[in-house]
């Protein structure tokens, strides 16, 4: 695998790339990998010639007060995780290619960006669609996987691709997680020991709630107990968990409607927030 921060060695390989027939698989990912980046880096590898990786901690989807300068950071281990997963290319940009002096242009996806997670971190699905437009204009890949467990990242980036006639597919990949069910996320390592038992309640409540809806509970009387039920094992703050319809991620009614439908969470575990969604 070769790893490159220069904008125009990325382009000089890409453009060979092409020249030779060859599709290109694109992976944006902020670093810190796991199986979880790692399995899109597979699904990239099985439906594309080419595979780039991008790592880059985006400024633009942080507010002041959150994680910026303590996200994980661990390129070396990282690199290794690629080379082993048949990753040709690692794309480690400077701060100054992706926010140039002078810079001023964003993206938004202003109506579906301010939903669930945009009612809590305003400013963070306008700095994912910028740097995911800097990003797709620079690899210029056939392809980009995008991972499930971000629902509403892979839904504002398919509509922003859609409006701007972006030559990219947008592929979607499944979540995974730990054996007892915490999706895999590279904010996990904030967890201590202790909290980490306790964070396998999420993914288990929601799937509580979907059973309970199939039998014909209200969402909002099951979703009000999931809630009670997460502080009580020990989540401090419960943002929402929403039952949302999976394209325009709008609330659903009493009824449980016959499009896919996508139950969906984000919580405070001491100072760490996890995020997770189900299907319905
Ligand atoms: P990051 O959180 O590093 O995630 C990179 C990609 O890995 C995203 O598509 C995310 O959904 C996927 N991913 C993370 N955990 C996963 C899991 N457990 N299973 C499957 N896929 C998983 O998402 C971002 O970075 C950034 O917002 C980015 C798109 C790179 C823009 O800065």
């Amino acid at each position: 695998m070769q790893t490159v921060s220069a904008l125009e060695d990325l382009r000089k390989i890409v453009r060979n790339w092409k020249l030779d027939g060859k599709s290109v698989g694109f992976v944006p990912t902020m670093g810190a990998l796991h199986q979880g980046h790692i399995s899109l880096v597979q699904l990239s590898v099985t439906e594309c010639d080419k595979t780039v990786c991008s790592i880059y901690v985006n400024p633009t989807q942080f507010a002041p007060h959150e994680d910026l300068d303590s996200y994980p950071r661990q390129i070396i281990e990282d690199q290794n995780l690629l080379e082993a997963a048949d990753c040709d290319l690692l794309f480690l940009p400077e701060p100054e290619t992706m926010y140039p002096p002078g810079e001023e242009t964003r993206v938004d996806v202003p109506e579906l960006g301010a939903k669930l997670e945009g009612q809590f971190r305003p400013h963070f699905f306008g700095g994912v669609a910028t740097v995911v437009t800097k990003l797709f204009n620079q690899v210029q890949p056939d392809k980009a996987f995008f991972g499930e467990k971000d629902f509403q990242q892979v839904q504002v980036i398919k509509r922003m691709v859609t409006d701007l006639s972006m030559p990219v597919e947008i592929v979607p990949g499944p979540t995974l997680r730990a054996d007892d069910g915490l999706a895999l996320s590279s904010r996990n390592a904030y967890l201590t020991p202790e909290q980490r038992q306790i964070a396998p309640a999420l993914n288990a409540t929601l799937h509580r709630v979907a059973i309970r809806m199939r039998n014909g509970t209200s969402p909002e009387q099951a979703i009000t107990a999931a809630i009670t039920s997460l502080e009580l094992s020990g989540f401090e703050k419960v943002e929402y968990i929403e039952a949302v319809d999976g394209q325009t991620l709008d609330p659903i009614g009493s009824d449980l409607p016959d499009y896919p439908c996508r139950l969906i969470t984000a919580a405070w575990l001491g100072k760490t927030r996890l995020i997770d969604n189900i299907a319905l």
